[in-house]
């Protein structure tokens, strides 16, 4: 019989503290796909799924998103408390400051051509970082140093997803705009045209800055554990959120709001008839699923969801759009909700439902919409690595339960059938 600590968190999460079982029972326990394993004890963002709770550093979401921006939430996640006046103008300073990339990153990015995927791009990007400040390849350096990293990252990140956008259609780059405010200064970056001046608009703006603080953590998911467990090696913090913006990639985490506009897109292409997806979806033998409803946490409703949804009423009105993926979306959402299946299941529009048709409405092309969630996830990230560092957590390294071959001894070629 052996006695296992009980941890208890400030929200009382119990766990329980394993870390001695293997040493002293021989024992390990196997949880595939890590779904009742705590890897860390974390300080940076509480949720739970049931009651439909998000909060970084103890603030709800719903208050940050209406009072926050992007930027202030990036500090907050990252330093850990709301920034005062002056430490929160300096911070916007700094990153001002670091917006420009070497103008040699254009000659990497000429080397790509226009079919590469724009994560594949910022992925490599992110890390070709490291080739142009090669003394962040010290893991320890001071934190000032470290803090210069964060600072360029969450600067250049931005430029960089602007020019691989703009070079992928041959439309000349444009810089940095000091006078422009983070959001406002990347879709200039994004949609200015030599022809003609892209206009700031407020509620553009405002939209992509929510969709940005809504992305910008969520605890230990499949990206921020990758970027956890590449920066326990004690890899860069450039090769960590390198590592992270690949895990994003993946259909079955950032790219889900991209398949979203597929699906409607599809539906459309099959004669616009919702009622026969729905059907499609509750039927058990079909594997169809209606994208952007569901999620693995949020049980009741996801909290991120809730205020997009605000959002894309608006920007839909403002921008005027009209396209027929909206309408379909619309349809899809009201009919789910009276829907007994969805009801029962608990199924609700999720926020890659949302975000997706905003950014749709918006003008970003679809397959780079893992992307803007890279640049919302990038504080939460940079946060979570951070957070592993102070802790001097040890390298990350599971074990495993074999289950292959017992030994046996080799077969020389001629003896094998
Ligand atoms: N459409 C139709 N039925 C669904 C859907 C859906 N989108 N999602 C779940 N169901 C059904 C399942 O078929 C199952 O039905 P059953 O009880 O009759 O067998 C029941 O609801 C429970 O489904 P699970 O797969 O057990 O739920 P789980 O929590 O494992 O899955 C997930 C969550 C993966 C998000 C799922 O809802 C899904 O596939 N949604 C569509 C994809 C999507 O939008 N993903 C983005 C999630 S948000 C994010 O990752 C940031």
């Amino acid at each position: 019989m052996y006695k296992l600590p009980i941890v208890e968190g400030t929200e009382n999460e119990k766990g329980i503290d394993i870390g001695k079982l293997r040493d002293e029972s021989g024992y390990i326990t196997l949880d595939t796909g890590y779904k009742n394993t705590g890897s860390t004890q974390s300080s940076i963002t509480f949720l739970d799924g049931e009651k439909g709770i998000l909060r970084y550093r103890g603030y709800p979401i719903e208050q940050l998103a209406e009072k926050s921006t992007f930027l202030e939430v990036a500090y907050l996640l990252i330093y850990g408390e709301l920034p005062e006046k002056q430490a929160f103008e300096n911070f916007q300073a700094d990153v001002k400051k670091h917006q420009l990339v070497h103008e040699d990153m254009k000659q990497i990015l000429n080397g790509f051509p226009s079919t590469a995927h724009p994560m594949g791009v910022l992925s490599s990007l992110a890390t070709s970082l490291t080739a142009f400040f090669p003394e962040s390849l010290d893991p320890n350096r001071s934190s000032d140093k470290v803090n210069t990293t964060i600072i360029r990252l969450m600067a250049k990140i931005p430029t960089l997803v602007a020019w691989s956008y703009t070079n992928a259609r041959g439309i000349k780059t444009n810089y940095p705009d000091n006078k422009l405010d983070y959001v406002s200064n990347f879709l200039k970056m994004m949609f200015n045209l030599p022809t003609e001046d892209y206009e700031v608009d407020p509620v553009v703006v405002d939209a992509m800055d929510k969709i940005f603080i809504l992305h910008a953590d969520h605890e230990q998911n499949c990206s921020t554990s990758t970027v956890r467990i590449v920066g326990s090696s004690h890899a860069n913090l450039y090769a960590s959120v390198a590592a992270g913006i690949n895990a994003l990639w993946g259909p079955l985490h950032g790219g889900a709001n991209q398949k979203v506009i597929e699906m409607l897109q599809n539906i459309i292409a099959n004669g616009g008839d919702t009622k026969k997806f729905i059907d499609k979806a509750k039927d058990p033998n079909d594997p169809f699923r209606l994208m952007g409803f569901g999620h693995r946490v949020y049980k009741n409703f996801d909290p991120r969801a809730e205020i997009l949804k605000k959002q894309t009423d608006k920007i839909l009105e403002k921008l005027g759009v009209n396209e027929p993926e909206f309408e379909v979306a619309k349809q899809l959402e009201e009919a789910a909700l009276k829907d007994e299946y969805f009801i029962e299941r608990k199924l609700y529009p999720n926020v890659d439902f949302y975000s997706g048709i905003i950014m749709k409405a918006i003008g970003i092309p679809i397959d780079m919409f893992p992307v803007m969630f890279s640049i919302g996830r990038l504080p939460g990230w940079i946060a979570q690595w951070r957070e592993m560092r102070k802790h001097n957590e040890p390298i990350g390294r599971p074990r495993q339960i074999y289950v292959g071959e017992k030994e046996r001894p080799y077969k020389d070629m001629a003896s094998r059938s």
